[in-house]
């Protein structure tokens, strides 16, 4: 059977796309690292899905993404679809960051996608409607002086894309999505509550983003941006200097801190 595969599936875009599906009676792979959060939300889409299978995985670890795959070949799943949500926004000055941070984030957020799409192409039919979605990020669209990492690996994931889509034109769509902010955990809702500047007008809620970037990739749009005022800042950030846009980068993301890795 060809399933939909979600990373980041108990994670608050990642559980918007799982919810959005399954009341379709998409058949759902999921997976997070939590084996019972994974079972609790299986559990909970049995009424509207028949077909949901999960399997824990750290995207971080080579062998856990292995035993991912063997799981998955062991009751002869293929896909016809993933959806790559996962990701890790580590944001304060580098020099605080230690080994864990930098291997956390450039894992999940490059190598752990990269290593599932390779994984992917092989267990897919490749007909013209496979599809491919990867969620970026609007960090991406500048150099970002304090939240740094993260806003370069979301880079790296939207190259990596634009070019997986040239290799794979006619098999597959291929799609990269780069949302704004999105009120998903405590710790987001608690800086938006914060926030009194025009970052609060680009704020889109998970549902809306994902319900936009299914139909982007089935249109098989190239990089999506999703609402008015993230697709303004990134039309208003390229009229600036790139030396302007650093020192006001900087301005903006100085002064917040988000340490939010998981364990
Ligand atoms: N929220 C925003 O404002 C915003 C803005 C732009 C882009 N984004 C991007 O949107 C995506 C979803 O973010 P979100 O807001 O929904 O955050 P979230 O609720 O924290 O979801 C992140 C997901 O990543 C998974 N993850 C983290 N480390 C992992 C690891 N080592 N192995 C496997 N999975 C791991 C988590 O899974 P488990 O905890 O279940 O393991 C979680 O489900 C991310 O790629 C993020 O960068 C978010």
């Amino acid at each position: 059977m060809n399933y939909t595969l979600i990373t980041g599936a108990c994670g608050g875009l990642g559980g918007a796309f799982t919810q959005i599906l399954a009341e379709k009676g998409t058949p759902l792979f999921l997976t997070g690292r939590s084996a019972e959060k994974l079972n609790t939300l299986k559990t909970s889409l049995q009424e509207k899905t028949s077909h949901v299978e999960v399997f824990p995985c750290d995207l971080r670890d080579e062998e856990s993404r292995a035993a991912f795959f063997a799981h998955a070949d062991s009751l002869g799943a293929t896909f016809d679809r993933i959806i790559y949500v996962a990701g890790v926004d580590t944001q304060m000055p580098f020099e605080q960051y230690d080994e864990a941070h930098i291997m956390t984030q450039t894992r999940v957020n490059f190598e752990g996608a990269a290593s599932f799409l390779r994984s992917f192409l092989g267990r897919s039919p490749l007909d013209g409607n496979t599809e491919i979605l990867c969620i970026g990020s609007i960090t991406s669209i500048m150099p970002e002086p304090y939240f740094a990492l993260y806003a370069a690996t979301k880079k790296a994931l939207e190259y990596f894309c634009m070019a997986l889509r040239t290799e794979l034109k006619g098999r597959a769509k291929v799609t990269v999505v780069l949302p704004g902010t999105m009120p998903t955990r405590e710790d987001i809702k608690a800086s938006i509550e914060k926030s009194r500047g025009y970052s609060r007008f680009t704020i889109l809620s998970p549902e809306k983003v994902a319900a936009k970037a299914l139909k982007a990739v089935k249109k098989n749009k190239k990089r999506v941006i999703i609402g008015f005022w993230n697709k303004l800042t990134n039309f208003g950030v390229h009229l600036i200097p790139m030396s302007w846009r650093l020192h006001f980068g900087a301005k903006v993301w100085k002064g917040s801190q988000k340490d939010f890795y998981g364990t």
